[in-house]
Parts: structure tokens; sequence; C-alpha cells
């Protein structure tokens, strides 16, 4: 079911893939421990985490049960339609590695809690910053079939929860 959801519902390019999860919460803990694996490996020191006030707040939750301290979860500050301010959080990124921090995650919403963040945008900052981006697009059938999963699919980029179904699923570079 999930290789005929990546490849023939969504298009995502051969090596694309997923997981079912109980919940959107889930799907947010299983990308964030995904990504801290691959960012950061065991050593947890200094691992940050960027999102927006309007974020689901599982977002938050999910980075601590991970080991990320609340002092390394960044609140990026948003535009005044609710949209992650993508200038701010490059900023930020910059300012927290010159810190001696490791920014390893920004997550980006797609879904219901009042705002799409500028996914294209922010994908091309996760790739220049190498930095993982999931995008929480929870019960938002417009990342799957719709017209938006080719500015979803560019980069190191976690969806999840299209159409319902709880599925974070990814495309990594080899
Ligand atoms: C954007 C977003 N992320 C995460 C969740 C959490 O999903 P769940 O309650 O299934 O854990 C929700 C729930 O509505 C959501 O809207």
């Amino acid at each position: 079911m999930i290789r005929w959801m990546a490849r023939d519902v969504c298009g995502l390019p051969e090596g694309g893939g997923g997981l079912s999860t109980s919940g959107g919460s889930m799907a947010t803990f299983s990308a964030t421990v995904a990504a801290r694996h691959n960012r950061l490996g065991e050593d947890l020191a200094g691992g940050t985490v960027y999102t927006t006030a309007f974020a689901h707040h599982s977002v938050a939750k999910v980075a601590r049960l991970a080991g990320i301290p609340a002092a390394h979860i960044r609140t990026v500050p948003h535009a005044p339609d609710l949209r992650m301010d993508h200038h701010a959080a490059a900023a930020m990124i910059r300012a927290d590695r010159d810190a001696g921090l490791r920014p390893f995650l920004l997550v980006a919403t797609a879904g219901t809690t009042d705002t799409v963040d500028p996914l294209p945008e922010l994908a091309d900052l996760a790739r220049r910053e190498d930095v993982w981006l999931h995008v929480d697009a929870a019960y938002d059938s417009g990342g799957g079939p719709g017209g938006r999963k080719p500015h979803l699919v560019s980069g190191d980029t976690v969806l999840n929860e299209w159409m319902a179904v709880l599925w974070p699923c990814d495309r990594r570079r080899s």
C-alpha cells in the first residue's frame, strides 16, 4: 500500500517511501527522530529545531520527547498572513550555527492550523543549510494528488498525513 501511495498516487521519485502511524503526533515524532538520527547521530548536543507559533502543538512536544531541550526549539517569526518568515528562519539558523549549535530540523506546516508555510522557499533553505525539512500536512489532501507535490518533494522533504492517511514519507539524498 505504501509503495502504491508513494509512486502511483503521489508520484514520489524512486527511493520515496513511508510508514503508517497511529496519528499525526506519531507521524511527526517518527519524522523528528529520523531527522535527529540522520543529522545528529548519537550525540544530541546542540541539536536545534525550527518551527512557528502556528505549528501544531505536537511539533514542540515531540521534539522534547526526541530529547531536544526546550531552549533549542526555536519559534521562527511569521508574516502577517501567519506564514513562516523564511528570511527570519535563515537568519536564525545561521546565527545558531555560528554560536556553535547544530540546526538539524525545520518543521513547516501545510495542514490544519490556519496556515500553509512557504514550502518552496523553505525547501531551498533546508537544502542550502543542510537541515531536514518536515512538512506537517495533517489531513491536508492537497499534498498528495494535488498540484503542490512538485514543490513538496524537492530536497530532503518529509511529508505526513496526506488524505487523512497518517503516513510520514520521505525522499532522502543518497
Ligand atoms: C497540523 C497537525 N499536526 C498534527 C496533529 C496531531 O494529530 P493527532 O491528534 O492525530 O496526533 C494535528 C491534529 O489535528 C494537526 O492538525
